[in-house]
């Protein structure tokens, strides 16, 4: 995939086989003051190296274990991630849309006004979207955050869908990143 949603890292980007390994250690280390999915990638050697070859990921990457669909809404601040499949992720499906009719800087500005601060995240109408992608996640991908998304989770799967979702610092846009990343 490469597009302006989302793009499939080469297989060089990272070993999955140490993300499992880092999810069966870190589960359940929650840390004071993160949310409960999140932990500090600076506790794991092989993420602390990973940082030191791509100065553009973050210091926080979040777990998360869907059980059930993940409601559409933009991300906020962060602009783009490394979304990264552990198990389960066959079984479902990455909804990607765009507004019909673009918020200006000041709309988008008074939905963050009236959410206040600490949210991760905003809220979208469909009647405002259109659907213009959809994929699993199947490898290790580059996403666009700025887009409206949801994860639409087969309801008959029994397992949870875990992945890694590693937070890039809002400075960076996806294109900011796709040219470091295919440079
Ligand atoms: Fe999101």
């Amino acid at each position: 995939m490469n597009n302006q949603y989302v793009f499939t890292l080469d297989e060089s980007f990272c070993d999955i086989n140490e993300m499992q390994m880092i999810y069966h250690r870190r589960k359940d280390d929650i840390e004071e003051g993160l949310g409960h999915f999140q932990r500090s990638a600076n506790k794991e050697p092989y993420m602390v190296f990973l940082m030191e070859k791509y100065p553009f990921l973050g210091e926080l990457y979040n777990f998360y274990d869907m059980v059930e669909s993940l409601p559409l809404h933009v991300d906020n601040p962060r602009k783009c991630t490394i979304n990264i499949p552990l198990w389960n992720c066959n079984d479902s499906e990455t909804v990607v849309y765009e507004f019909i009719k673009k918020l200006t800087d000041k709309e988008r500005k008074d939905i963050i006004d009236d959410l206040g601060s600490g949210f991760w995240s905003f809220p979208v109408k469909k009647e405002d979207i259109k659907e213009v992608y959809r994929f699993c996640l199947t490898d290790p991908v580059l996403f666009n955050t700025e887009y409206p998304h949801e994860v639409l989770i087969n309801s008959n799967s029994k397992l949870p869908r875990s992945s890694i979702s590693w937070s890039i610092p809002a400075e960076y846009s996806f294109n900011d990143v796709k040219t470091i990343i295919s440079g």
